[in-house]
């Protein structure tokens, strides 16, 4: 009864809202048109801890490479890895390869149009089914996002804290899905709560749900979501080795296919570990003899559950030195490397500092 007086009218309103305010954004279809479905596949991967603005570009770039998931699918991985570089979480890269690879050869290329279809391929889960079955097929699927999880708690003032609170979430957005236009109101939801039901400091005299949002009547919705308190994150620490060879290439290597970057290039380090590198331990793992040189200064990476602090020792070595799986790459090229952003991160760093 008490979520009735919420849940009446919030579709036709808030479609009504994006029809004026829908964002633009490049895979999204025009007005009255069927969205493609390896575009809306291609996005939600892609948007998956990342933001619009980082996506656009790289969104772009796939489907000029890879216009459909067949040349994606035929693509040598190392080709979607290196494109993938800098948007993080590289497994996702590498179940995005698989899954086309899947809908290549075992759905005749074209995505399975059902949310429990979409879910049995590789790298596709709760979330990204219930945006492609909406998005691409318009099907009444229930997609949450940090954002549309901000917009329900708020609306229903779900007091409990993330992650806990999710399936509660999960449940009242459902409710809410219309008959019609289950796509847009996914992507109304995703709007609103990336513009307007914003954290912290929500503009809610802008908003088409302020009337009957449970938490703007009772002043707490800058406060929702509640998010349980975070472990603190552990720091890792390596060394790394920025080899540069007289015939102006430095070394690179790629790393094993499983386990964190899995399949990524990376500039060669030690272990990465909580106590830091005495110079004689860290010696062993550097990928040749040299004379080393420790750079002054740190890089510091956070990933999704350790901080990383690197210390670069750098050498110069004769222009026909070789080192097992070396890729030696021209000094000038490291920006089509591939190299994921703490590799990056460490390059700048040895070129600062004169490695
Ligand atoms: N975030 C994730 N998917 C999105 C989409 N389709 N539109 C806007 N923001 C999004």
């Amino acid at each position: 009864m008490e979520n009735a007086s919420i849940t009446g009218g919030v579709a036709a309103r808030l479609l009504a809202w994006y029809d004026r305010h829908a964002r633009v954004l490049p895979w999204r279809a025009a007005r009255g048109e069927r969205p493609e479905p390896y575009h809306v596949w291609l996005s939600e991967v892609m948007l998956q801890q990342t933001t619009t603005a980082a996506v656009a570009p790289y969104f772009r770039e796939f489907l000029a490479r890879w216009p459909s998931v067949q040349d994606l699918a035929v693509a040598p991985q190392e080709e979607v890895l290196a494109a993938w570089a800098g948007l993080g979480y590289y497994a996702r890269a590498r179940n995005l390869h698989r899954c086309a690879q899947v809908v290549s050869a075992e759905h005749g290329g074209r995505f399975p149009g059902s949310e429990a279809e979409l879910r049995k391929l590789p790298g596709i889960g709760a979330y990204t089914s219930a945006a492609i079955a909406a998005i691409a097929f318009d099907e009444p699927a229930a997609p949450l996002d940090g954002n549309i999880e901000r917009v329900i708690a708020r609306l229903f003032a779900v007091e409990e804290p993330l992650p806990g609170a999710k399936e509660t979430l999960r449940a009242r957005m459902a409710e809410l899905v219309p008959e019609d236009r289950p796509g847009d109101f996914a992507q109304a939801m995703m709007d609103l709560g990336a513009t307007v039901c914003v954290p912290v400091k929500p503009k809610c005299m802008l908003c088409p749900l302020a009337e009957g949002c449970r938490a703007r009547e009772l002043g707490i919705a800058g406060t929702l979501p509640v998010k349980a308190a975070k472990k603190a994150k552990p720091t890792r620490r390596a060394v790394a080795f920025w080899v540069a060879r007289d015939d102006g290439t430095i070394l690179l290597r790629r790393r094993p296919q499983t386990g964190l970057l899995g399949g990524m290039v990376e500039v060669p380090t030690t272990g990465w570990t909580e106590a830091p590198w005495e110079p004689e331990a860290a010696r062993p793992h550097a990928p040749m003899q040299a004379e080393w040189q420790a750079l002054p200064g740190l890089v510091r990476h956070t990933f999704t559950h350790f901080h990383f602090e690197i210390t670069v020792w750098a050498a110069r070595v004769p222009g026909e030195t070789e080192a097992p799986g070396a890729l030696w790459t021209p000094f000038d090229r490291l920006g089509d490397a591939g190299l994921p952003t703490v590799m990056r991160k460490i390059a700048e760093h040895a070129v600062k500092k004169g490695g």
